[in-house]
């Protein structure tokens, strides 16, 4: 595999694929526009460790500050280098925000995708795995959510953007032939998770003793699944578009949802805490529940995650405490 373009590296994720990726020899570019969705300092802190494992690794990596929006920006990334295939993170995430905003969510994470494709369709790139997100499926009366399921129902502009980009890739690899994996992950978790995600959001709270918002009854369940299954996914789903001009969509979850109410507990115990819960209505746009039906990236990746959440817990916790 060539160098490897991972848009929205500074992100959660994407510090963490391209750790991998660099740990695995492989050359990458990153870009990303460092934007205030959440303290950007975070977002440095994550580059600085990608640096770091850059630098004790045989790859080469090279970062370039910008927006995907910025067309000339994205002609001058994919002219000068030489860009084998793109794992495309950068997107404003987030369901709530997203409601709020609904223009900022069309314009980057639609209009965004479909710059990263013409760039990818004009210079001949071939490959790609989009991040794309369980939330598509709405509030699907079925569980697990199959990728078979339907999912015209987005009940989150963040969700419709999403679909609206699969679609979009779908599009580029009828019209061009481009391999395409779209990955729906399913909330993600572990060191560096985004400050925003609720296991992040918890165990800050918690552990200062301040009360936990809960919307809802606490029946509310999550399929969390540890950000080492997700690279590991993500990884897999990337070799899967070198064998061919493929284009599939890939569920990775943990196939294990959980209770709102059992996460905090969870939390609080890892903290040895008591936590005190501040009862609030249902948000809109909240799913009831995600629950990944995970068999096709099983049997077709390979994808086998390895932390359930009550490691996964710990080990996110213990990260927070020493961070
Ligand atoms: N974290 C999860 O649980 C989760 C679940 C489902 C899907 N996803 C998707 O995975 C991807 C990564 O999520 P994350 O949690 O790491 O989020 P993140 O916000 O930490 O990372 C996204 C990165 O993209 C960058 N970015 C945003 N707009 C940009 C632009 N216009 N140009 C250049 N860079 C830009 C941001 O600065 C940020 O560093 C996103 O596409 C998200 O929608 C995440």
């Amino acid at each position: 595999m060539g160098k490897i373009l991972i848009t929205g590296i500074a992100g959660f994720i994407g510090s963490h694929v391209a750790e991998k990726m660099l740990r695995d020899g492989h050359d990458v570019v990153g870009i990303d526009n460092f934007n205030d969705f959440y303290d950007p300092r975070v977002k440095k802190e994550n580059i600085a460790e990608v640096m770091k494992t850059a630098s004790g690794s045989r790859s080469d990596f090279t970062m370039l500050p910008g927006d995907i929006l910025d067309q000339c920006f994205l002609s001058d990334v994919f002219s000068n280098q030489k860009i084998d295939s793109v794992i495309h993170l950068a997107a404003y995430a987030g369901v709530r925000p997203s409601i709020e905003n609904p223009q900022l969510y069309l314009s980057v994470n639609v209009n965004g995708t479909v710059n990263i494709l013409e760039q990818m369709k004009q210079h001949q790139v071939g490959r790609l795995v989009l991040a794309s997100s369980s939330s598509v499926y709405g509030n699907n009366p079925k569980v697990p959510f199959s990728e078979k399921d339907p999912v015209d129902q987005a009940i989150s502009p963040y969700a419709a953007s999403k679909k609206a980009a699969e679609l979009f890739c779908y599009v580029y690899h009828h019209l061009y032939g481009i391999s395409i994996a779209c990955i729906r992950y399913f909330t993600v978790y572990g060191a560096r998770q985004r400050p925003d995600l609720a296991i992040h959001k918890f165990t800050r709270l918690i552990a200062a003793d301040q009360p936990v918002p809960m919307y809802g009854d606490g029946s509310m369940a999550r399929d969390y699944t540890y950000i080492d299954d997700i690279v590991d996914g993500t990884y897999k789903a990337l070799l899967w578009t070198q064998e061919g001009q493929r284009f599939d969509v890939f569920n990775l979850g943990n196939g294990d949802p959980v209770r709102l109410l059992d996460l905090i507990n969870m939390i609080a115990g890892a903290l040895h805490k008591v936590p005190s819960i501040k009862h609030l209505p249902e948000q809109p746009g909240d799913v009831q529940r995600t629950y990944a039906d995970i068999t096709q990236a099983q049997s077709v990746l390979g994808y086998a995650p390895q932390t359930g959440i009550h490691d996964g817990i710990k080990k996110f916790v213990a990260w927070y405490l020493h961070h």
